[in-house]
Order: C-alpha cells, then sequence, then structure tokens
C-alpha cells in the first residue's frame, strides 16, 4: 500500500502517518461519507480543526468505517481567535467531545494570529497570548487528552517565542506548502530543529492543476497534476495533507509510488505560484 502504510516519527517519539487526509471546506455532513471513505481507502491520518466546524461529523465517519480507533491518527487545532489560557481550555474540550474519539493525536494552535489579522503586518503578534495557549496545550497533553502538540501557520519567530519559553516543543508546523510556494527558510529552520512540516493546500487548493508546466512534467510520469504535486510534498520531507470529496481522487491521491527525479525537482522549486 506504500505511503499509506509509512510513518514520520515526531521528535517526541510518535509515529504520523506519512499521509494525511485535509477536510478544510468539507461541510459537517459530508465529513462522515468523505472520512469513512477515507479510512475504507486505507488512510489513517485525518486532520479536522475546531474552525472547520466538522469535528463531530469527522468523529461519526471514524465510528462508521468500523477502523479502530487506535489504528487512526487524528489532528485538530485551537481555534485561531482563541488567544487566552481559558479560551484554549474551552477549545480542546469542545474538540474532545465533539470528536468523541477519546483523546487527540495531534493537536495545534491554529494561527499565531486570529485570522482577520493574519495578513495584516500592523496587527499586534499575540506572543504572550500563544505562550498561555500553550500551557492550555501542554496541559491537555499531561492528562493525556492529546498525544502531541504543535503549531499550524507559524512564522519563525512565532516558533522561537514558544520553544523559548515552553515546557513541551512543538512537534509540528503545518503550513501551506506547493510547488511555487514552499516557504524554504522557515522549512529549512523547522527541519533542523526537528519540527515537521506538515503541507496544507499541497495541490495549491487546485490551483496547479491547471498550470501548464507542471502538467507537462506529470504527463511525462504518467501521472496526474494533483499526484506530482503531493509526491513533491513528499520529497521535501513534509506531510502532505490533500483534500478531496471524490473517492476516486481520494483514491489517486495516496497511489504516489514513483519518483520525481532531481532535476524535475529543480524546475518545481525554480517556479513561483501565489
Ligand atoms: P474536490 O474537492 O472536487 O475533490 P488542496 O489539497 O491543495 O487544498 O486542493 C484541493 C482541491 O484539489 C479540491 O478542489 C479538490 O477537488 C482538488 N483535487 C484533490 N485531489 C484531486 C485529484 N486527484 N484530481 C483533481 N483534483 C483534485
Amino acid at each position: 500500500m506504500g505511503v499509506l502504510t509509512e510513518h514520520f516519527t515526531l521528535a517526541d517519539g510518535s509515529l504520523i502517518p506519512k499521509l494525511g487526509f485535509g477536510t478544510w471546506q468539507t461541510p459537517n455532513e459530508v465529513a462522515p461519507q468523505a472520512v469513512r471513505e477515507a479510512l475504507e481507502l486505507g488512510y489513517t491520518h485525518i486532520d479536522t480543526a475546531r474552525a472547520y466546524q466538522n469535528e463531530q461529523g469527522v468523529g461519526q465517519g471514524l465510528r462508521d468505517s468500523g477502523v479502530p480507533r487506535e489504528q487512526v491518527f487524528i489532528t485538530s487545532k485551537v481555534a485561531a481567535e482563541f488567544k487566552s489560557y481559558e479560551q484554549a481550555k474551552a477549545s480542546i474540550e469542545k474538540s474532545l467531545s465533539e470528536l468523541d474519539a477519546g483523546y487527540i493525536d495531534l493537536l495545534l494552535i491554529h494561527a499565531p494570529k486570529p485570522w482577520p489579522e493574519m495578513s495584516d503586518p500592523a496587527a499586534p503578534r499575540y506572543f504572550e497570548e500563544n505562550r498561555e495557549v500553550w500551557r492550555a496545550m501542554e496541559e491537555a497533553q499531561r492528562r493525556g487528552d492529546v498525544r502531541s502538540i504543535g503549531v499550524s501557520n507559524f512564522q519563525i519567530d512565532d516558533l522561537t517565542n514558544i520553544t523559548d519559553h515552553c515546557q513541551i516543543l512543538p512537534q509540528a508546523d503545518q503550513i501551506r506548502f506547493h510547488i511555487g510556494y514552499t516557504q524554504s527558510e522557515l522549512v529549512a529552520y523547522c527541519q533542523a530543529h526537528g519540527i515537521l512540516v506538515e503541507a496544507y493546500s499541497p495541490i495549491g487548493t487546485g490551483r496547479l492543476l491547471h498550470n501548464p508546466a507542471i502538467v507537462k512534467i506529470a504527463e511525462r510520469y504518467g501521472r496526474s497534476v494533483a499526484q506530482v504535486c503531493i509526491r513533491y510534498a513528499l520529497q521535501k520531507d513534509c506531510l502532505p495533507l490533500p483534500k478531496s470529496t471524490h473517492r476516486d481522487y481520494i483514491a489517486q491521491n495516496a497511489d504516489i509510488d514513483f519518483e520525481i527525479s532531481a532535476d524535475d525537482m529543480a524546475v518545481f522549486d525554480a517556479m513561483s505560484i501565489d
């Protein structure tokens, strides 16, 4: 089954399946079927978030699949707008009850700033607040409600703000990463510090599907653009989280036992796509 049976090892020793199933924008009522199909097709790693408002459906899909809980890795996230200890604690409790899966394998801070402020360079940085959120997450890990903790959309200074003060180090940074948008300085920092990079939007939320240069290379491999994009992330030692609600796409996205040559990787590395 190739990539579906492989794992990365987090710095804390936990194993995380190498390919995840993303559920951003999957409505709660669609999530049970999408998650069940992904699990039936052999995925063992589902990525959700408090903000996606589909944790209940994700948990339902897990139970419907009949796959034992301990064989599945579930990631969720504390909503970006929750920036106090109390709000983070409440967010974690809500995620646990909505998922109803006993524990969360990996819990992330969804973003360093509330979403409306993310693209505003003049917005406050929430350094102290993120340390408070982190404290609630460390406690959840100590209680056993959460197995590993990490962050999402964090830049290097957001990360050092945590690592300079925390007791438990962030295990992962889930960021936008795809051909043409690789955040290479951040990725190099994470990989040098034992922080796994998870790649969301590995197909550029679908925008890469019709990129002529990528289409041409994909044709040469006899693969789809989606497969080439997902494979690219893996060859960069990033954990891809493609998302789809179509069974044939979900299956295809896991069928990536091929190798992109160093020359083609270099062509992709040189691209810039926003
Ligand atoms: P759909 O939701 O209709 O299945 P990303 O993972 O980068 O966010 O990209 C998600 C987008 O890519 C969705 O629009 C999804 O379509 C589409 N997609 C995912 N997998 C494939 C595939 N194998 N072939 C074509 N489109 C795909």
